[in-house]
């Protein structure tokens, strides 16, 4: 079985891609095959900035290792080594019906607000079958929101199964990600970088303290009972809590005598004591960059060689030769 996902480098991680994302996928990591990938290609639909690409790129394989992501353990490489996924885009996007992706919500939200979509975020889908199809997975592990373009891969590799032979792509399942908890952020919203409520997973302790002492909260006196179930401190500490911690932090939110103020000390402390290893290591790893570069060089080898021969079996079923000539 070959589990295979890939993540946007798109900005920083913050809690909700930790908790509702990357602590799953590293959580898989040790399942027979793991393949993780830094999708640079799908980014450049979003970011137009070389340097900040660039940047976004190291940052997120380097918060990915710092996180827990074990280079021996699973595969993790950049999308853009991998050229053959691009030619397997082209070919998939020969049997693509546009109707197929006309309803694909990317395109879809950005059309309905009147913004000019390209071609890159219309034929987005394409490029993320390729990217599943080409090295044969079996599950692909995503987010609710991802859950449409794992059907559009199902069915490109169906259709293309029919014109060119039944074995030649593989079918994925997608493994939809426990969100049921949805992270919410400083303002009690869904945490999303698009609304400006996020709490990064490697802020500075100086930058933590200052957001989580932005969380909203009622006004409720200190001496008064509180209710901890919808204050946003409180679901944010239980990410971080044992239920034996949960009750107890409960318990002093009922008996009134508490400010917020002091509970949110308690999730800042919870917050340090659970990322605190994790910051270390990336302090480190940052001081490596070569390190870094050569796990992602190996990743890409070993990614690049399934790539490879699930090409060459591609190209032949549907008449071209199986290889291009070699320099
Ligand atoms: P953002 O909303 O900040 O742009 P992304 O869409 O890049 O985040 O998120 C990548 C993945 O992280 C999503 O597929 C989802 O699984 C997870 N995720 C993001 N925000 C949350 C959240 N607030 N709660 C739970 N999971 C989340
Ligand atoms: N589109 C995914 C996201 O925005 C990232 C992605 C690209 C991906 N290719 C993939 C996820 C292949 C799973 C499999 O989160």
């Amino acid at each position: 079985m070959k589990v295979l996902s890939g993540i946007q480098p798109t900005g920083r991680g913050h809690w909700g891609n930790y908790f509702g994302a990357i602590r799953q996928y590293i959580e898989l990591q040790g399942n027979e095959q793991s393949f993780y990938f830094i999708a640079d290609l799908h980014a450049l639909t979003t970011v137009r900035d070389p340097k900040i690409l660039r940047q976004n790129i190291q940052d997120s394989a380097i918060d990915l290792l710092a996180l827990g992501l074990q280079p021996d353990k699973a595969t993790l490489f950049r999308q853009s080594d991998v050229p053959e996924v691009t030619e397997l885009t082209w070919l998939l996007m020969t049997i693509t019906q546009m109707h197929l992706l006309e309803k694909c919500h990317a395109y879809k939200d950005k059309k309905a607000r009147g913004l000019a979509a390209d071609a890159g975020l219309f034929t987005y889908p394409v490029l993320m079958a390729a990217d599943i199809l080409i090295y044969d997975s079996n599950v692909v592990p995503v987010g609710v929101d991802q859950v449409q373009h794992i059907e559009v891969t199902r069915d490109l590799a169906q259709r293309f199964n029919s014109m060119y032979g039944d074995d030649c792509l593989v079918l994925p399942e997608a493994h939809v990600l426990d969100s049921s908890a949805k992270v919410p952020g400083t303002d009690g919203e869904k945490m999303s970088k698009s609304y400006d409520n996020t709490i990064p997973v490697f802020a500075t302790p100086k930058k933590l303290r200052k957001i989580i002492n932005k969380i909203k909260t009622d006004s409720t006196p200190v001496e008064d009972p509180k209710t901890p179930e919808g204050c946003a401190v409180f679901n944010l500490y239980r990410l971080f809590a044992t239920q034996q911690q949960q009750d107890d932090l409960a318990a002093r939110y009922r008996a009134g005598g508490m400010g917020y103020g002091e509970a949110k000390t308690t999730l800042y402390e919870a917050a340090m004591d659970y990322f605190g290893p994790a910051f270390e290591k990336r302090t480190e790893l940052e001081q490596r960059p070569d390190d870094v570069e050569d796990i992602l060089r190996q990743g890409a080898i070993r990614a690049r060689q399934k790539a490879q021969s699930v090409l060459e079996r591609v190209r032949a079923a549907c008449g071209l030769k199986s290889q291009p000539v070699s320099l």
